[in-house]
């Protein structure tokens, strides 16, 4: 397995380039399974994730075309005309969660679908209840049997009004998906609000769908008999721009975030600016370095959209790590995404967890030392904290941070960071 070797100390100077967001490219490829006509993305971006979606649905018969990388990422051409397999298996949805967001698509267009339930992971129990209760309200019948859950819709899906008791992300775009071509009217109550649900919502619009209230927690749809071709670019990466505001902080650097939209992190740069760091809207992204010498500490709660993200909190507690004075990180929304303490510890970080808070006292400065992966973002908090470090920060079990980032050590390197990918011995 690659290991990650990191050098820190060095300030980042330079430009990088945002990626399309992973959140947005997953429910965007399932999104082809609506029409048989083809789905064009661009800027999507070339992730571990991304290919494991093309693989689920190349095994529902979709062909997928790579046109030529024009701009930045890939461009694919996604047809659904033939579906061979309306099954999801584990061995597919265990290694990518967000293979659960075949099952509105599927059950929409073929009225039919068997896909595994997709099991836990890392950060917590990760159901999908309300994914099922609210396709059920649709006129679903769905059994969960031997792991699997197995839905049929034979007289197709109708509208229906869906309250969700709680946001979800992948739920909310589930059930819009479905309701696409559901018969009649569909009202999600509470939908989730994050950008990548608004950029879905727009290509299914594009696609002749037709929904009001994109943006905001109450989304109405219309169903339609069909869906039709469209051409989509996929939304910048929200959660990796505030993972490379983070490095310039972390670093004291000065970087150019080539594409970073402000409207997608405000809060989050809410935290930053009062940690003491400085972020400019500039021509095409946003410039950020520190307005002091010196971090503060500032207490961060995740919250659903628009609030503190929860993709960015172990991102923003390393940061923490070399702040002056305390900050208290409170995680509302998994029970166990807290799996990067134990490894910044190993780097000298003073963090104490009390059930779903963190207590993160600033040292003046980390140790290199070798840390590893749990999950994606814990990965690359871990890498943060290993450019601020004095001496050598090797992170192991590489494959969860290649999930979600796109040429990382590629992208720092050209900005001065001392890191690069080895080869570890077997
Ligand atoms: C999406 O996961 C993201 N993944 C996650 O990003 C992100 O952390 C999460 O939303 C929250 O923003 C993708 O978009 C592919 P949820 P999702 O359903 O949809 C509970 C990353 O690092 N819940 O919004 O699975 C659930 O337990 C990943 O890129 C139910 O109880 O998250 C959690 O407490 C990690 N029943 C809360 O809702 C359900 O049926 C939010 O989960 C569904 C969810």
């Amino acid at each position: 397995m690659d290991q990650m070797l990191i050098r820190g100390g060095t300030p980042l100077v330079g430009k990088i380039q945002i990626s399309g967001a992973k959140n947005a490219a997953l429910p965007l490829l399932t999104a082809c399974l609506l029409t048989d006509e083809t789905l064009t993305l661009s800027n999507v971006p070339q992730l571990a994730d991304i290919a494991g979606m093309a693989n689920l649905l190349g095994q529902h018969g979709i062909e997928i075309g790579l046109n030529a990388a024009s701009g930045n990422g890939h461009t694919l051409d996604l047809k659904a005309y033939n579906l061979t397999s309306t099954t999801a298996p584990y061995e597919l949805v265990r290694k990518m969660r967000a293979s659960i967001l075949v099952l509105g698509p599927l059950l929409a267009r073929a009225r039919q679908a068997k896909v595994s339930l997709p099991g836990g992971c890392a950060i917590g129990t990760r159901p999908v209840d309300l994914h099922i209760k609210a396709l059920q309200k649709m006129g679903a019948d769905i059994t969960i049997e031997e792991g699997y859950i197995n839905a049929m819709a034979p007289q197709g899906l109708h509208g229906a009004e869906i309250v969700f008791p709680v946001v979800t992300v992948t739920g909310t775009e589930n059930v819009l998906m479905a309701a696409t071509l559901a018969k009649g009217e569909t009202v999600l109550v509470n939908a989730a609000r994050e950008p990548e649900i608004g950029d879905l919502a727009r290509c299914l619009v594009a696609m002749g769908a037709e929904i009001d209230g994109i943006g905001t927690d109450r989304l109405t749809i219309q169903g339609k008999d069909r869906l039709h071709a469209a051409t989509h670019s996929v939304i910048a990466d929200r959660i990796e721009a505030g993972t490379f505001a983070i490095a310039a902080a972390i670093t004291n650097g000065d970087l150019e975030l080539v594409g970073a939209r402000k409207d997608c992190l405000k809060n989050f740069l809410d935290v930053l600016s009062r940690a003491g760091v400085l972020v400019e809207e500039v021509e095409n992204g946003l410039r950020v370095r520190r307005q002091e010498p010196q971090l503060t500490g500032v207490d961060v709660m995740t919250e659903p959209f628009p609030g503190f993200p929860t993709d960015l909190q172990a991102q923003v507690m390393a940061l923490m790590c070399v702040a002056e004075g305390a900050a208290m990180i409170t995680e509302t929304i998994f029970e166990n995404r807290f799996m990067h303490v134990p490894e910044l510890a190993r780097m000298g970080a003073n963090i104490t967890v009390h059930g779903s808070s963190a207590m993160v006292r600033g040292v003046k400065k980390l140790k290199g030392a070798p840390v590893m992966a749990t999950d994606l973002r814990a990965s690359v908090s871990l890498a943060l904290a290993g450019l601020a470090a004095e001496g050598e920060t090797v992170l192991s079990r590489l494959y969860h941070l290649d999930r979600g980032y796109e040429r990382l050590e590629e992208k720092l390197g050209a900005c001065g960071a001392d890191i690069r990918r080895v080869k570890a011995a077997a």
